[in-house]
């Protein structure tokens, strides 16, 4: 039985998400929605027949699909990601879950907003999953690979940076390869707007890590880097095309033991994303990235901002909890 499937957003990104799902062989998109109506109408040329509706409210009404591929921005996706959800409906939705401002100017009031819908899909019941894509480029899955076989022996060093336009997807994939650090320690003058910040981690295991976020030098150029060193390798990857590579540790002349080069993985990466959507839901499963790696970048993204405020170090299971309350 194909999984049927609802749209809601007609932005760039709505559009590329519903022609993923629409195209998926296990999957039937019945119905798509903007309350914009420049927006539903291109949504109407791109989905020819389907009916199209100028709110969620209606939608929901006459429309019984279970899964609302939801892909408003990031301003405006707690309410219908609630109002989904309280209908029995599973919602995959864009990253990061909420903020006020943009996507990569988070804080502490946000996170309290975004908790509302993590609290409403873990009491519905319902899958929830985000859309943390780069899980799905080659060369960030094979880092993650290399560190969960073991190949890199104990994590020591974490040494990451991105240009804004991929913030929330390295704060994932910190978070995805190394879990939630024990605290975080901030440098940066948050009272500035799109404000440089250089943060220093901390994990239970003893690792610690540095991670880097600025809209300071060219988006074409290498936007995201994401180091591990472990006492026995080291691994990089690099960029949005695809570079990787595994080094011995501590080793000159460098000892290299893979590398990989690759072109192309962005437009893939949400292709693969809603297969596995569609596979998940198919098995009962949890959507592949979920609730939990959604909250993590939002808890995250709160203690950066706390302690750039403070000056003070933010245990990250502390303002969970003060969050959440
Ligand atoms: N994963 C990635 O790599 C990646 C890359 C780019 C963007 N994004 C995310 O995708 C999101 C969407 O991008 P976009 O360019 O399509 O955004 P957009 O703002 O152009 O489009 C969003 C659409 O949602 C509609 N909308 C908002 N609230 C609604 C509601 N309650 N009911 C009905 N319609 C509603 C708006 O009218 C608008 O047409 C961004 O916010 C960003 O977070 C992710």
């Amino acid at each position: 039985m194909a999984i049927n499937a609802m749209l809601i957003g007609g932005g760039g990104m709505g559009i590329m998400h519903g022609k993923n799902f629409a195209e998926h062989p296990d999957c039937e998109l019945k119905a798509v929605c903007d309350m914009n109506p420049e927006r539903l109408d291109a949504l109407k040329k791109e989905f020819p027949g389907l009916p199209a509706y100028a709110s969620v409210d209606e939608l929901l009404d006459k429309c019984d699909a279970e899964l609302a591929v939801m892909i408003t921005n990031e301003t405006l996706r707690v309410p219908p990601c609630v109002q989904l959800l309280k209908a029995g409906r599973h919602v995959f939705t864009e990253k990061p879950l909420h903020s006020r401002k943009n996507q990569f100017n988070l804080d502490d009031e946000d996170a309290k907003v975004a908790w509302t819908v993590i609290d409403a899909a873990r009491k519905s019941g319902k899958c929830f999953g985000i859309d943390y894509n780069y899980h799905y480029f080659e060369h960030f899955a094979k880092l993650n690979q290399a560190l969960t076989a073991g190949k890199l022996g104990t994590p020591k060093l974490v040494w990451a940076r991105a240009h804004f336009n991929c913030w929330s997807h390295i704060i994932d994939q910190v978070l995805w390869n190394m879990g939630r650090p024990e605290w975080v320690q901030t440098i940066g003058d948050c009272s500035k707007e799109n404000w440089t910040r250089l943060i220093h981690m901390k994990w239970p295991g003893g690792a610690e890590g540095e991670l880097g976020g600025s809209l300071d030098w060219g988006y074409d150029d290498g936007p995201l880097k994401l180091m591990i060193c472990g006492d026995k390798a080291y691994a990089t990857a690099l960029g949005l095309d695809g570079f990787f590579t595994v080094r011995k540790a501590n080793s000159w002349p460098c000892e290299e033991i893979e590398r990989w080069e690759g072109k192309g993985a962005y437009n893939d990466s949400f292709v693969h994303m809603a297969d596995a959507v569609i596979k998940a839901l198919k098995a009962g499963k949890p959507m592949p990235v979920d609730d939990q790696a959604a909250w993590n970048e939002q808890v995250f993204e709160a203690a950066v901002y706390r302690s750039a405020k403070t000056g003070k170090r933010v245990p990250l299971d502390e303002i969970d909890q003060e969050l959440r309350s």
